[in-house]
């Protein structure tokens, strides 16, 4: 795909006119992150917002005792880097490539100017970040509300809500997540998400079937 149709398949540029869309092109710049890349860490200053076009970005916060907190895993047409470009602030969080990625970058004076000269960006924008927001709200009150065994049961809803496909028979399967992962989303261990998915799994109400998770129709019901 040349430059102007990748850049067609990001939501957050698909209202663009043909004309803008081809100086967006010459702007932005194309690279590609091998696994486990640090796109950059907490606390830096920012210059740059991405889009990811392949692979997949998990932002996160970092302890200095080395446990880390997920915040999202971003994928093909998300975007990130936007908040210190907006506020002028340094980075709020560390945005690693968890597989191999391909990201399009734009400086922050172009990401300025082309804010400024497409009101169809600032919308997308403002709706995109109202959404992360919501799911923070939701994020905050699984960890301060539900006990281990609910965290672990809401994370596998939002997971296949948010990166499931459903099945002929009307169940769900999603990305098989390493249990590390799912433990750093809702401040847990390993061993308890190891512990509470086997549980899960000798209800009938998840299956591990290789790369995926395959959860029950009525698996959102039960835990919702
Ligand atoms: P910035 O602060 O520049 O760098 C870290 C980026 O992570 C941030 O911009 C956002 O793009 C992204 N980010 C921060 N918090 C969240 C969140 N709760 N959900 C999704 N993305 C986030």
């Amino acid at each position: 795909m040349d430059e102007r149709e990748v850049l067609r398949t990001v939501p957050i540029f698909s209202e663009l006119s043909d004309e803008d869309i081809t100086s967006l092109a010459h702007l932005a710049l194309r690279k590609r992150y091998p696994k486990d890349t640090v796109i950059f860490f907490e606390n830096e200053e920012g210059d740059f917002f991405f889009t990811i076009l392949e692979g997949r970005v998990k932002v996160t916060i970092l302890g200095d005792d080395g446990r880390e907190v997920i915040l999202s895993v971003l994928g093909p047409g998300d975007f990130f880097g936007e908040m210190a470009l907006l506020d002028n602030e340094p980075r709020s969080a560390t945005a690693i490539a968890v597989e191999e990625t391909e990201l399009l970058s734009l400086h922050r004076n172009d990401f300025q100017t082309v804010l400024n000269d497409n009101r169809s960006i600032t919308t997308a924008l403002i709706r995109v970040l109202s959404a992360r927001l919501r799911r923070a709200n939701h994020q905050i009150s699984t960890l301060a509300l539900l006990d281990v065994y609910g965290r672990v049961a809401r994370v596998i809803v939002d997971m296949a809500r948010e990166e499931g496909k459903r099945l002929r028979d009307g169940r769900i399967a999603f990305r098989r997540a390493t249990h590390q992962e799912i433990a750093n989303r809702i401040g847990t261990t390993r061993e308890t998400v190891t512990r509470m998915l086997k549980d899960l799994e000798r209800q009938g109400l998840i299956h591990v079937e290789g790369k995926e998770i395959v959860v029950q129709p009525d698996f959102e019901k039960v835990f919702d």
